[in-house]
């Protein structure tokens, strides 16, 4: 059958193929080192307890963890989260209408563009920003308004200088997005003054703060931040948590946290997506916290990270040329380059596959495509020798672009 372009709706004309997902196909070459994905390390995913406790749900629980559940989620697991939130988070005024559980925060995305965003509303980005928000939100056709940052996160006094020149114009953002903890890209975590200043400024301003925390858990060095959401009094801050990186990507589990008007119009919009998320999966989930799996599990993961992150940091200590800078995150996964002005990641990239070692290209994490002299590194996927080796790959590029 030979399908024209003009058989596709106008959406699916506008959505473009994410550059990273396109650039990962490169990657596929198992000689090519790549720095360039962001996945957890399959060591870190914990197959024993899963297996035991899908084994105790089978047959302590049986078909019901198999069936059809409501579009909020398995309501003994929304209590957990309720419980998690509310005492290991510390936030304030959680029951289980603000609790909505989702196919990843991924999904959690999509349905708050789907409820919030109409063409040309405003959304304030921090820059760099994660890739998939962009995705997740090109449908809804928004206008993203990107403020710096620096190793405290999103400058929020250049936001306030924002926030008020959009007000003289008589515009307001519907969302503040923010990644505070680890970010991805940039690996920087937002301080705690700028945290409170960013509660302010949404009050003041009346807008949303909408706080991704994929991150939280994954911290190996420095002291815990607050997450904005504990900061939170009346439900100011929507907040997505995941299990994505502290027990597997791949049962889709994931949380929104919100005011309940807000969950409940997020209900509406993910009943026709899916009308719930994947069942067995809420109750692996529900039992890897309930048991305490978790708590005993977190502390491996750390630990093979924060080796990973240090051999990252070794290694562009002794490969990388003077010039070059790159951010020390205090968890996470990726870690921020900057290379000299005149230095252009995007054209580097053909060279550095040359050479075997691949990155993501900064650009694609800024909605102007901007800043082309930068790149993103993931260190918890690669072996610690494919970072070293890789570390010194890429250095060997940068040095010959110099
Ligand atoms: C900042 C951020 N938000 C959301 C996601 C999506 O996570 P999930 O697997 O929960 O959909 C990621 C995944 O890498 C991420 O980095």
């Amino acid at each position: 059958m030979l399908l024209l372009e003009e058989d596709f709706s106008e959406i699916a004309k506008s959505i473009k193929a994410s550059e990273i997902r396109e650039l990962l196909k490169v990657v596929q070459n198992p000689e090519i080192i790549s720095l360039a994905g962001g996945l957890p390390n399959p060591k870190a995913f914990p197959v024993e307890i899963i297996k035991e406790i899908v084994d105790d749900l089978l047959e302590r629980i049986g078909p019901k963890v198999l069936q059809y559940g409501s579009t909020e989620g398995v309501n003994s697991f929304r209590d957990v989260i309720v419980d998690m939130t509310t005492n290991k988070f510390g936030f304030s005024n959680i029951k289980r209408d603000n609790v909505l559980v989702v196919a990843g925060s991924q999904q959690g995305l999509y349905l708050l563009a789907k409820i919030f965003l109409n063409k040309g509303d405003l959304v304030i980005v921090e820059a760099p920003s994660y890739v998939g928000v962009f995705t997740a939100f090109q449908s809804s056709f928004p206008e993203y308004i990107d403020i710096e940052m620096d190793n405290n996160g999103m400058n929020t006094y250049l936001l306030e200088d924002k926030l008020k020149e959009l007000k003289r114009e008589g515009k307001k953002p519907k969302l503040i997005y923010t990644i505070p903890t680890f970010q991805n890209p940039a690996g920087v975590t937002m301080s705690l003054d700028r945290r409170k200043h960013l509660i302010e400024l949404a009050e003041e301003y009346d807008t949303l703060i909408l706080e991704d925390g994929p991150y939280e858990e994954l911290r190996y060095s420095g002291t815990e931040v607050p997450r904005i959401k504990s900061l939170d009094v009346d439900h100011r801050v929507i907040y997505l948590g995941t299990f994505s990186k502290i027990l597997s990507p791949g049962i889709r589990i994931a949380y929104m946290v919100a005011h309940e008007e807000i969950i409940q119009k997020a209900v509406l919009a993910k009943q026709g997506v899916d009308l719930c998320t994947n069942t067995l999966s809420q109750y692996i989930a529900q039992e890897y916290i309930r048991k305490g799996y978790l708590e005993k599990h977190l502390p491996k993961i750390i630990s093979m990270y924060k080796e990973k992150r240090d051999t990252m940091l070794d290694a562009l200590e002794d490969y990388f040329p003077d010039g070059v800078e790159w951010t020390r995150p205090d968890g996470g996964m990726f870690l921020w380059v900057t290379l000299p002005n005149h230095l252009n990641a995007e054209k580097l990239f053909p060279r550095a596959i040359e050479h075997k070692v691949a990155y993501v290209i900064g650009s694609a994490f800024y909605p102007k495509r901007d800043h082309k002299n930068t790149m993103r590194l993931n260190f918890t996927y690669p072996s610690n020798e494919n970072i070293k080796e890789g570390i010194r790959r890429l250095a060997m590029v940068i040095k010959e672009a110099l």
